[in-house]
């Protein structure tokens, strides 16, 4: 499958928009301490955001693979901050469904900001429009 680079950067940044709307909400819950809502909004988080794992190395890997000289790099590091990222929602998930709220708080308080800040650095470093423009695919003649 071929997709030309914009409808990959479109793709994944309207992903980005649903993972932010989930965890606005999530935020909104643990200030007002609902556990119970928290479970359920988390376990929709997760889905989501390992769907979003997916696409991103569906998609976005391919694509950065050979677009400049620091592809390799880029695929790399996106592979390592994604491995790192499971890793953290698996044991986070674990957490919210066995512990209490006051155990798991600062750590759930801690893993949604750092899901901003990635959302934040991915569209500065893998996605800027000027990065993903279409007149870079290469085609096959
Ligand atoms: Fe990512
Ligand atoms: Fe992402």
């Amino acid at each position: 499958m071929t997709l030309a680079l914009s409808v990959v950067r479109k793709t994944i940044l309207e992903e980005h928009a649903l993972i932010k709307g989930k965890l606005s909400e999530l935020e909104k819950l643990v200030t007002q301490e609902k556990a119970q809502s928290i479970k359920n909004v988390f376990e929709e988080f997760s889905s989501l955001f390992l769907k979003h794992l997916v696409t991103e190395e569906n998609l976005l890997v391919p694509a950065l693979a050979d677009i400049d000289a620091w592809g390799s790099i880029r695929v790399e590091k996106l592979g390592e901050e994604h491995a790192e990222q499971s890793r953290i929602l698996k044991d986070l998930q674990t957490l919210v469904q066995e512990k209490s709220f006051t155990e798991y708080k600062k750590d759930l308080t801690l893993f949604i900001k750092s899901i901003y800040e990635d959302i934040e650095r991915e569209e500065k470093d893998f996605l800027s429009a000027d990065l993903l423009k279409d007149d870079l695919v290469t085609s096959g003649h």
